[in-house]
């Protein structure tokens, strides 16, 4: 009688064990919520500098409502915005409606890590390139919505995305040849 209750309680335990990391494995894959596709840019629409790139005629691109889960060290891509006005950041930021100086450390995050504004004006700490720089959240990389007049025509973001003013670029010491494009990691400062 012993030995059946250790038997069921080793196979409980399995079970409880395989379930989890199941349930881990779905939530850091965080697949696509849909599809939509791309309409051509109007004419002087979708501004490329700063390797942003155009939405194409009739693309399928994803949507994302989630992000890998948020850790200590989450990793993501870092990529260049502009915040202000006329910039390739389209409209002004989702958390105050205002534009914002490129000059102050501050950045999008993709639509699941933005939560919904739950982030907004928190702090975050970014680490790349071998320092860590603090940053505010003002705007959401839109991962559900894209190639319309208030994205600039620019596909939706992808899932794990922070987006940075060029005083971020500047705090890791990366040089400006090199921004745009980088692997990080952040946390919740
Ligand atoms: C490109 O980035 C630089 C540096 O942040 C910025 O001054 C410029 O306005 C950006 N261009 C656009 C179109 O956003
Ligand atoms: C984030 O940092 C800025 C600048 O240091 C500070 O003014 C602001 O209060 C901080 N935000 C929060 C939520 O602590």
């Amino acid at each position: 009688m012993k030995n059946f209750s250790l038997a069921l309680y080793i196979i409980m335990l399995l079970v409880l064990f395989v379930t989890n990391s199941f349930w881990e494995i779905e939530a850091k894959a965080c697949k696509p919520s849909g599809k939509i596709r791309g309409k051509k840019p109007p004419p002087k629409k979708c501004n490329k500098e700063n390797d942003s790139v155009c939405c194409a005629e009739g693309e399928l691109y994803s949507t994302f409502n989630c992000s890998p889960p948020v850790t200590h060290h989450t990793k993501a891509y870092l990529t260049l915005n502009s915040f202000e006005k006329n910039g390739d950041g389209g409209g002004p930021s989702e958390c105050d409606k205002k534009f914002h100086s490129d000059d102050i450390p501050i950045v999008a995050l993709s639509t699941g890590w933005f939560h919904k504004k739950g982030r907004c004006f928190n702090n975050i700490t970014i680490s790349g390139n071998g320092r860590k720089v603090k940053a505010m959240v003002v705007d959401e990389c839109d991962s559900m919505r894209g190639c319309d007049e208030a994205h600039d025509y620019q596909p939706p973001c992808d899932n794990n995305i922070v987006d940075a003013s060029k005083a971020v670029w500047v705090a890791l010491g990366v040089p400006s040849d090199d921004w745009g494009g980088l692997d990080i990691t952040w946390s919740d400062a």
